[in-house]
């Protein structure tokens, strides 16, 4: 069975080993999403649980897939913006572990987080991606356009540096928002 959750900030810590073995398989196959060669458990629990002030502070949603109770997918929504930006959110680390991929479990995390962007009124969603990764089809095939390509933006895990695609697609305006 699948699911979709929005963990709250002692969810995450709990699943804190899961969500690294998560991290670490997808950096090991290869995906860049901020981490090189060798990476390590220990560095993968790290990142998620630098993460956690910012779940706390409601700052950022972490949503989690699961098959059969067991996590194989996250990705994250930030809420956090300047005064003149409460309208927009960005999606960021869109993972589905390597053995559970093209099951729709990317689609399915995509389609939450927008669910959850829009429960908070905001109407424009932003993200990035390696230049013609999986990430870019999953992106385009939910809507998003392309902003704008960056050349050598990012490394990859193995250190060669790589085009980034940033997108961006709008979200209907709740009724009685005037914005920002
Ligand atoms: C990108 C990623 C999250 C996709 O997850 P997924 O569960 O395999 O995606 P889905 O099964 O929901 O695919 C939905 C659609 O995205 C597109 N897509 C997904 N993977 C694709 C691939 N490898 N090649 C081409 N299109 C792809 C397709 O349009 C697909 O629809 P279809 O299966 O009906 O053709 C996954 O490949 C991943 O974790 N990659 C490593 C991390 C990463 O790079 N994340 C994105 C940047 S943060």
């Amino acid at each position: 069975m699948t699911s979709i959750d929005i963990l709250s900030p002692e969810a995450a810590e709990a699943a804190l080993p899961d969500l690294a073995a998560l991290l670490l398989a997808c950096v090991r196959d290869g995906a860049s999403i901020g981490f090189l060669l060798p990476f390590s458990l220990p560095e993968a629990e790290a990142f998620w649980r630098d993460g956690l002030p910012a779940l706390e502070s409601g700052a950022r949603r972490l949503l989690v897939a699961r098959e059969d109770g067991r996590i194989v997918g996250s990705t994250q929504v930030g809420l956090a913006a300047p005064p003149n930006g409460r309208h927009r959110a960005e999606i960021t680390k869109v993972l589905v572990h390597p053995q559970a991929r093209r099951r729709g479990l990317g689609r399915a995390l995509m389609r939450e987080a927008e669910a959850v962007a829009a429960a908070e009124g905001r109407s424009l969603l932003i993200l990035d991606t390696r230049t013609d990764d999986a990430g870019e089809a999953l992106y385009r095939s939910l809507g998003y356009v392309v902003t704008g390509v960056v050349p050598d933006y990012a490394c990859s895990p193995t250190g060669v540096r790589e085009a980034c695609t940033f997108m961006h697609k709008r979200l209907p305006v709740p009724v009685g928002q005037t914005g920002p």
